[in-house]
């Protein structure tokens, strides 16, 4: 079909708050492979954001698996198969021994609101702590323990049931780098809120955080910051829920699991996983300890759930497991994930936007700020750089709460070259931006103090942003004059 069909069939049928990238001039997108994306003329796009397609857009092995599998069977886990066993049994290969059972369900949002009926019927409590800005799916248990969503909600009720912690951000959050323990004083939030909640008779069923917040802001929290919850959560008699949905299965290169990141000495209760475990096909899955299984058994209720779990789906699973060792992914990630840092690092020292690098393996964060000591977001230059990369074929986008930090999660394949060339053409529009911002390191104009009338424009996903700058064709402070997105803004 034409492009212009598509999206006009697309406008009359599909719900409109799904929302497109690029709402103003979506992409088409016809095939993949591996970390490179074709539309529908042939034109290559770079994807430096698909953390789903991990081990690399459309990937044979995996492929292979998924076809084979569906010409001999596929049907629900009430029968045996020797699919669904192998894949609980290497997935927990990669865990610690304590986390030995799992449950297959079939989007990320499903394994955390299944996490959540875990934790209930194990504490017997239904309080749950979550973070700032963090988001864990959309069905209707998890909305309200998702800030990310509700941000911008005037008129959302507040569940009463629901304790939102500080995100343990050392760049921007309440407790920072120069803080002698971030991690402790992090911690301690979440006692006060436990605390509190017991003082108004409520109790603790589950305290959940990504394991490196990714939505909200690629953060990274400091170690010893999960021991110390966990231990105040436990203590409170209830249980801490890692969701492993984005960062999971080797992206940060050292560990297969993010949590692990914390340190040996600290093992969630409950974690959840999705996105890269099917490589693009919906499944997932929620691996927890046998006590809390028994607890969830006691209840006498089945669980039962028709696709989680069948042959098709644990045969994919395999696969992926399989090259994310056959290709030592982890290594890769490792390699290329130092050489982007480093390479970012570099640009840092150029650009004034840039405010912060964070980043473990192929999760990395880049966040942009028009004043370094007030950390103003700089939100439409985010915006701005997105676009522009988009017209140079890179797919990257722009998140937080401000949505002014460019993350990194390109599929695991993502080369040293891959590296280079986004990190250059982010090096030229930066230097365009800053050029006309009149942003140098000879001089920091704070553009944030000055009565320029800003204006209202679209992000990558169509949303208004908070605060973008007026892009003025007439010079002046905005972004340069000849973006071709910028003309058609105008327009
Ligand atoms: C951290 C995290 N948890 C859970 C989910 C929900 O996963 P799904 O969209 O597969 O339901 C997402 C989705 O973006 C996520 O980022």
């Amino acid at each position: 079909m034409d492009k212009n069909q598509t999206l006009n069939l697309r406008r009359k049928h599909i719900g409109p708050s799904c929302k497109i990238f690029f709402s103003h001039d979506p992409i088409k997108i016809v095939r993949a492979k591996g970390q490179y994306m074709y539309d529908e003329k042939g034109q290559r796009y770079l994807d430096c954001i698909n953390n789903v397609a991990h081990v690399g857009h459309c990937h044979p092995d995996v492929v292979k698996a998924g076809a084979e599998q569906m010409e001999q069977l596929n049907t629900n886990s009430r029968f045996l198969h020797d699919n669904l066993v192998l894949f609980a049994q290497k997935l927990q290969a990669t865990l610690p021994e304590r986390l030995s059972v799992c449950y297959f369900v079939n989007s990320g949002s499903e394994a955390n609101d299944l996490a959540l009926r875990l934790a209930w019927q194990y504490t017997n409590n239904r309080d749950v702590i979550t973070l700032e800005n963090a988001y864990h799916g959309h069905v209707s248990s998890l909305i309200d323990i998702s800030p990310y969503k509700l941000q911008h909600q005037s008129d959302v009720e507040h569940n009463p049931s629901v304790h939102v912690a500080p995100s343990p951000d050392v760049y921007r959050g309440k407790y920072r780098a120069d803080h002698a323990d971030p991690a402790t004083a992090y911690a301690d939030e979440v006692k006060d809120i436990i605390d509190k909640a017991h003082s108004k008779r409520r109790k603790i069923a589950a305290f959940i955080a990504e394991s490196l917040q990714s939505c909200g802001g690629q953060v990274i929290p400091p170690a010893g910051y999960f021991q110390q919850v966990a231990k105040h959560v436990r203590k409170a008699g209830g249980v801490f829920i890692a969701d492993e949905v984005q960062v999971g299965f080797g992206r940060v290169g050292s560990h297969f699991w993010a949590f692990q990141l914390q340190g040996d000495d600290f093992v969630p209760d409950i974690v959840t996983m999705g996105k890269p475990i099917g490589n693009g096909h919906p499944m997932s899955c929620v691996v927890t300890t046998k006590e809390v299984a028994e607890a969830f058994m006691s209840s006498g209720m089945e669980y039962f759930n028709t696709f989680g779990g069948n042959p098709v789906s644990c045969a994919i699973g395999l696969a992926v497991l399989d090259v994310i060792e056959k290709e030592d992914l982890r290594g890769n990630a490792v390699r290329v994930g130092r050489h982007l840092t480093h390479l970012l690092e570099k640009q840092k020292e150029k650009h004034l936007l840039i405010g912060d690098i964070r980043g473990v393996g192929l999760f990395v964060g880049v966040e942009l700020v028009r004043d370094r000591t007030k950390l103003t977001p700089a939100t439409a230059e985010a915006q701005e750089v997105i676009y522009r990369l988009k017209e140079e074929h890179i797919l990257l986008s722009a998140d937080g709460p401000h949505r002014n930090v460019l993350k990194f999660k390109p599929p695991m394949c993502f080369s040293v070259e891959d590296a280079d060339l986004v990190v250059e053409k982010i090096d030229l529009i930066l230097t365009e931006l800053e050029k006309a911002l009149g942003l140098t390191l000879k001089n920091t104009l704070d553009i944030a103090n000055e009565g320029n009338k800003r204006k209202l424009q679209a992000d990558e996903n169509g949303n208004q942003c908070e605060n973008g700058l007026v892009h003025s064709t007439e010079g002046g402070h905005g972004a340069p004059s000849h973006s071709k997105r910028n003309k058609r803004l105008q327009t």
